[in-house]
């Protein structure tokens, strides 16, 4: 199928983010939210991330400009979807309000259109419960700033059609993203269930009083941070163990002992949650930096880390 015109329903971080994506690859986009003023807020966000991406060469040389020329704004989901070939919609992770939104983009959109997902906890088998045409529903979960990280994570529902991840797949590595295609569903995915398992163990780290906040941090980015983006955690035990046989020969009585002695709380103790929010106000960064300072100084730093491991 061919893609041409696409629609972002929710234009917060990551309808803008994705709108950014899209209109920066040629396509027309129609981005939509509750009101006018956060339509406007989205368009200045998404004008100075094209800018960002000129300035480092991520884009052609008047690139932002004509980007910024295919993108079209309303507070109409109908007005959005019409004539779309590709949805994605971006509204807050709430079962209620998603199927809400998927009922409506289903009603809306024309019926070849693909209608995709952002949320990053939430199953499709359950949203496109919504929809009269359950086929053409399916999770594109990105990671933030979706403009600079490749990796997207596609996973059908129950009643999704194959047809629908394959386009999908091949939509998304058209706008240059490394795709994951899932075999099935689970509740976060990859990436946010391997994130929940760390943040739990860094969030206990720092309520236990072992690290402060800082140091936790700066252990990771130093440590795991810097090896893992040209490896993942299982050929790192591959090369930890010359041989992944043997890690698990030499490695598992140690790894016992340490999960053994893991916190396994499924929901956040409020000392941990106090920790926490004091240590990281607490950090140097956040002390001398406002948050906006802070995210261009990652994107700067993102972009001369994927030019050396991705070359580009
Ligand atoms: N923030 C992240 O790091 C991240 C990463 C990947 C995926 N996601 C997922 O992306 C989705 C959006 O997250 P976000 O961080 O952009 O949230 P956000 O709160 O920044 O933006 C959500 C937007 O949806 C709008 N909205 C609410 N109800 C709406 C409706 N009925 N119709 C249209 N718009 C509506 C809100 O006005 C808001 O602008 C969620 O499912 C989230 O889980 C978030």
């Amino acid at each position: 199928m061919d893609i041409t015109k696409v629609a972002c329903v929710g234009a917060g971080l990551i309808g803008r983010d994705w709108a950014t994506v899209f209109s920066s690859r040629g396509l027309e986009v129609t981005i939509q939210d509750m009101n006018e003023s956060i339509l406007e807020d989205a368009v200045k966000g998404i004008s100075s991330t094209l800018t960002f991406l000129e300035e480092k060469d991520l884009l052609e040389a008047g690139g932002a400009g004509a980007a910024m020329e295919r993108i079209r704004t309303t507070t109409q989901i109908a007005r959005a979807v019409e004539g779309a070939d590709y949805v994605q919609e971006s509204v807050p992770d709430n079962y209620d309000l998603k199927k809400k939104v998927f009922e409506e983009m289903d009603k809306m959109a024309p019926r070849h259109a693909i209608l995709a997902s952002s949320a990053s906890g939430l199953v499709m088998t359950e949203i496109q419960k919504a929809t009269a045409v359950p086929e053409r529903c399916v999770l594109v979960h990105p990671m933030v700033p979706v403009y600079l990280i490749p990796l997207v994570e596609i996973v059908g529902g129950q009643d999704t059609s194959p047809e629908t991840v394959k386009t999908t797949d091949e939509f998304m590595k058209g706008l240059g993203k490394s795709p994951v295609v899932l075999n099935r569903e689970v509740p976060g995915y990859i990436i946010n269930r391997l994130q929940a398992a760390l943040l739990r163990e860094a969030i206990d780290l720092v309520d236990k009083g072992v690290v402060s906040a800082e140091g936790l941090d700066r252990a990771f980015c130093t440590g795991i941070g810097i090896r893992d983006p040209m490896i993942g955690p299982l050929l790192r035990v591959h090369l930890a163990g010359n041989g992944v046989d043997r890690f698990f020969q030499n490695y598992a009585k140690s790894y016992q002992y340490r999960w053994d002695n893991m916190e396994t709380w499924t929901s956040i103790p409020p000392s941990a949650v106090e920790a926490v929010v004091d240590g990281v106000n607490d950090m140097e960064i956040v002390r001398k930096k406002p948050m906006a300072e802070i995210k261009t100084w990652r994107d700067e730093m993102l972009v001369k880390l994927l030019k050396i491991v991705h070359g580009k």
